[in-house]
């Protein structure tokens, strides 16, 4: 019988003592999956849960902060929304695990797949990957900590063999995690070669608790297959997501992309991002948004050209305006890949 996606897709999951609604989610996502970003997704619907940006363990410990770069929600969200914490001291781990669960987030993850130079070079992220027992300490003392579900995102380590990845997969679930996000890479490729998604089989195979296969899903039979060859319980979706918010409710009940959505949907993140964040942050975190949106058409490069020239949101939104009377061509598949 043929794998019936939307189906799948609408299936409810059960993590930890919650239930998400679907199997299709948002990838944490430094500097795009922002506030702004997830009131547009969140306009749209059709995803089971949406993960935040990650925030430093050690600014969020201290509270409820609304100004912490990437810790920053609306209440409405929260019942969908899990908090990623980066950080590598357990006990600061748990403590700003506490904090996200005071604010009343669905869950909290944890990341362990982050390879960027800032990150691990203060021993967070993928970094961790090098000391298991380390990574497995900070679940188990979050774990500790809070009652609400524990997520953990991690790739396949630092050498291309799925086998640590494998048994830290167990580690992390006997150390109390609810639910896993893997990323089939090794952790210095930042993208550049195919994730291996034979890799999420074998991880899965390992553990009885959920499992989102993450990386190059593109398509919708990229999802298929992903969730066809792997048994994954779910996909995570990252850069097609921010590129397409609607591919959620594309996927999970049909909605039709017509060219209406493309040009409402660039209006209305100006606004959100107008609405979110004050006028500098607002114009950077526009360019980042812009860059996935423009891989959307035939000359998306000219569109992002002429949108990083624009000074205020007013400018931006002339620039679309613009774009869509000279009638822009879409391509099928965003060339995201081509962004670093
Ligand atoms: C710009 C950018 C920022 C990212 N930020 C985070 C992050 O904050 N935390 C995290 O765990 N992964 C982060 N990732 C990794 C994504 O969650 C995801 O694993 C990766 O993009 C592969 O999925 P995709 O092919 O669907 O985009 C980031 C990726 C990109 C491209």
């Amino acid at each position: 019988m043929a794998f019936n996606l939307p189906e799948f897709l609408n299936q409810p999951l059960s993590i930890g003592n919650r239930t998400i609604p679907g199997r299709l989610v948002l990838a944490p996502l430094s500097k795009l999956g922002n506030v702004a970003f997830r009131e547009l997704l969140a306009g749209y619907g059709g995803f089971g849960l949406m993960f935040s940006e990650m925030s430093s363990s050690r600014a969020v410990q201290h509270g409820t902060s609304n100004t912490i770069a990437g810790f920053m929600w609306r209440p409405k969200e929260l019942e969908h929304l899990v908090c990623q914490l980066f950080g590598d001291d357990p006990d600061t781990m748990g403590r700003a695990a506490r904090q996200v669960e005071k604010a009343g987030f669905f869950g909290v993850d944890i990341n362990f797949g982050c390879s960027v130079a800032s990150i691990c070079r203060h021993g967070c992220g993928a970094e961790l990957l090098k000391t298991p027992d380390l990574a497995v300490k900070i679940v188990a003392a979050i774990r500790r900590q809070v009652a609400l579900p524990v997520f953990v995102k991690f790739r396949t380590g630092w050498q291309d063999d799925p086998q640590p990845a494998v048994d830290l997969a167990r580690r992390f679930e006997d150390a109390g995690a609810d639910a896993l996000t893997f990323h089939p890479r090794v952790a210095p490729d930042r993208r550049t070669r195919p994730p291996k998604w034979a890799y999420i089989a074998r991880v899965k195979e390992a553990v009885s608790i959920p499992l989102f296969g993450n990386g190059n899903v593109f398509s919708a039979d990229d999802c298929r297959t992903m969730l066809n060859t792997t048994g994954c319980n779910g996909v995570a979706l990252g850069r097609l997501a921010i590129a397409r918010p609607w591919i959620f409710a594309q996927w999970t009940r049909g909605i039709a992309p017509d060219r209406d959505i493309y040009k409402t949907c660039a209006l209305e993140m100006i606004d959100l991002l107008e609405k979110h964040f004050e006028p500098a942050l607002a114009m950077r975190r526009l360019n980042r948004f812009f860059a996935y949106y423009a891989s959307n058409f035939k000359f998306g490069h000219t569109f992002y050209a002429r949108i990083c020239k624009a000074q205020t949101p007013e400018d931006a939104r002339q620039v679309v305006l613009d774009f869509y009377r000279e009638a822009p061509e879409t391509v099928t598949i965003p060339k995201i890949t081509l962004l670093r």
